[in-house]
């Protein structure tokens, strides 16, 4: 340990991504590494599990090493361990559990599991060294067009949009998580993907559709917007989006017509995203909460991050909009190392004998 600081090893393998970070006293990024497979993937239009898993393992040793060793920190410097533990496919899972286990049973440390949902909550208190010694605290009535060094304030209501998960949830104090709604069937980030495999564009399909959006008319195609009744107010459904989707493509090929992709793209996510924000926005406004918090990949999208804001300041100006930078909402190690800070806080720690949980929800 530096002096009383608390340095936190993070690990994430829940999918296509092999991650560490280490973390400064749950905010401050010392190191942040990403291996992406979506090379090894793109060709499957998704991820294949076994191939992932048998990256995970070639890459995870050589990757914490060069995660300490750009952080300046020496193993024995590692104060506890963070690991996803689920959601997430099991096999590519059990390589990050295990992984942590060994390590923190080696070095007498705590082993930290931590759910990779509060994981993408907590991406929105990291901050870069630069930003050390001058955070300030929760301001209210402001959106920050770039990070500077301002912490949320609770209480929060916090949209998670991934690739598996959707979920709109209120966060009245640190660490106590509530689900206010969620999808009832495609995750944002999943009607993203498939969208862009039937359109030949790969995986993933958030940042192209994102891309070719921003060449598009968003009102060129009618597409439909499920609000669902009253007491579903919260939830999401983007199936039938899908579908409606895979009806226009279907039907123009059949006509022999042209179909713009940009509009396409741009008519889609436009239809994903008005969802996201009006069910949102809502949420803010019945629930009157200091900071509005955006996590996940989906909240990389720009078109996502645009709205929300015009949204807010119209509806509900004194919220502090927190959107982390669009590398913090797709998946990292950093985040799991800041939601671990609370619980090794607390002085709490997970068993050694700790197993992957892949349906594990928030
Ligand atoms: O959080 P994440 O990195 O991994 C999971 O936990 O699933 O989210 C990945 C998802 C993918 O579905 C990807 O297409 C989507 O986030 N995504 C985006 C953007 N960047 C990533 N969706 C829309 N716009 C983006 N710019
Ligand atoms: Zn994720």
């Amino acid at each position: 340990m530096l002096s009383n600081e608390t340095i936190i090893l993070g690990i994430e393998t829940s999918c296509d991504e092999t991650a560490v970070a280490v973390v400064k006293d749950g905010q401050i990024i010392l190191s942040n590494l990403v291996s992406s497979q979506e090379d090894l993937h793109a060709r499957f239009g998704g991820v294949v599990p076994e191939i992932a898993s048998r990256r995970h393992l070639e890459i995870i040793n050589p990757l914490i090493d060069a995660a300490l060793e750009e952080a300046e920190i020496k193993l024995e410097q590692v104060d506890a361990l963070a690991v996803s533990y689920g959601p997430g496919l099991v096999g590519a899972l059990l390589v990050g559990v295990s992984t942590a286990k060994s390590l923190a049973y080696a070095l007498k440390i705590p082993l930290l599991a931590v759910n990779h949902l509060e994981g993408h909550i907590y991406a929105n208190f990291l901050f870069s060294r630069e930003n050390e010694g001058q955070l300030k605290e929760g301001c209210k009535g402001g959106v920050p067009t770039h990070r500077a060094g301002i912490l949320p304030a609770y209480p929060s209501v916090a949209l998670v949009a991934s690739g598996g998960h959707t979920d709109l949830v209120w966060i009245p104090q640190e660490g106590d998580i509530q689900l206010l709604g969620q999808t009832r069937d495609d995750a944002a980030g999943e009607a993203f993907d498939k969208i862009a495999r039937a359109l030949d564009l790969g995986y993933p399909g958030g940042p192209v559709i994102d891309n070719l959006a921003g060449e598009g008319n968003p009102e060129a195609i009618p597409l439909p917007r499920a609000y669902l009744d009253k007491e579903s107010r919260f939830d999401f459904s983007f199936s039938g989006l899908k579908s409606a989707v895979l009806n226009y493509l279907h039907t123009m090929r059949e006509k022999g017509e042209q179909v713009s992709l940009p509009d396409l793209a741009a008519s889609f996510q436009f239809a994903v995203v008005e969802v996201l924000v009006e069910k949102t926005i809502s949420a803010v406004v019945e629930k009157q909460p200091a900071s509005l918090l955006l996590a996940g990949g989906v909240a990389a999208n720009s078109s996502l991050r645009y709205l929300m804001k015009q949204r807010l300041v119209e509806s509900a100006p004194e919220v502090f909009l927190n959107c982390p930078q669009p590398d913090l909402c797709t998946d990292n190690a950093a985040m799991i190392a800041a939601a671990a800070f609370p619980y090794f806080r607390r002085g709490e720690q997970s068993p050694l004998d700790l197993n992957a949980v892949p349906n594990l929800s928030l």
